[in-house]
């Protein structure tokens, strides 16, 4: 199963994908997860990407294509991966349309309101890297596994407002998946489990 997920910041994205992941047992490859990492890791990468992402800017091309493809070319990736956030641009779709056949292009699609009403109550697990909300959360930790949780730097209410303004994935991302006839799109305005659920039957075509 070669699966992305577009989508707008914020629309659940990565918790479709952790559960994807785990039932299907894929490596789940999270564009803003290696940002991340590399910013707190302090690399030379970290330090080129961390202003685009402070200020709620694509990071460009040049540093985000090759990561993808240096992590698709990985051996776990050989049968199958859920790509979250990439592609975001339609030169993104292109550069991966040469390196994989993708299965399913699925739209995780979420209104701008509800998407402002989930990322201010957003928390990330330290430990399992689970993105969780501050309602779901047991004594204060990660439901899931207990670790400690953090807010991101990126939640911050102003910060959200431009990733919305500046992120919307273009219509021609969306036309070049409809063309190829693997696109899909799927409201997460249910609940995360409901949400998987229509999910999921897309990916149960794709198995038949
Ligand atoms: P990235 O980390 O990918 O951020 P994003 O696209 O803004 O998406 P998020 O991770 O914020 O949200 P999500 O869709 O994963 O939602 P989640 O599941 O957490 O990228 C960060 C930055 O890196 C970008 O801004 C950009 O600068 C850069 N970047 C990354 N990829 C790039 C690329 N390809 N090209 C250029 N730049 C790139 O859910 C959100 C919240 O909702 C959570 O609190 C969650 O618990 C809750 N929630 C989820 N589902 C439900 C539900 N069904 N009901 C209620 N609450 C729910
Ligand atoms: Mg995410």
């Amino acid at each position: 199963m070669k699966i992305v997920l577009l989508g707008p910041p914020g629309s659940g994205k990565g918790t479709q994908a952790n559960i994807i992941c785990q039932k299907y047992n894929l490596p789940h490859i999270s564009t803003g997860d290696i940002f991340r990492s590399n910013i707190s890791q302090g690399t030379p990468l970290g330090k080129k990407v961390k202003e685009y992402i402070d200020s709620g800017s694509l990071v460009p091309d040049e540093l985000t294509i090759s990561i993808v493809e240096d992590r698709l070319r990985q051996d776990d990736c050989k049968d199958g991966f859920v790509l979250d956030g990439f592609p975001r641009v339609l030169s993104q779709a292109i550069a991966l349309d040469k390196i994989v056949n993708l299965d399913k292009a699925i739209m995780i699609d979420l209104s701008d309101e509800e998407i402002v009403r989930r990322l201010s109550g957003r928390r990330m697990c330290k430990k399992c890297g689970n993105p969780t909300h501050i309602d779901w959360l047991k004594n204060g930790k990660c439901e899931k596994c207990g670790g400690e949780v953090y807010v991101r730097d990126d939640d911050k209410e102003e910060t959200v407002k431009a990733r919305l303004a500046k992120q919307k994935l273009p219509q021609e991302v969306i036309d070049f998946y409809i063309k190829k006839g693997i696109y899909a799109k799927v409201s997460a305005l249910d609940t995360k489990e409901k949400t998987f659920e229509k999910v999921d039957s897309i990916l149960r075509e794709i198995k038949k």
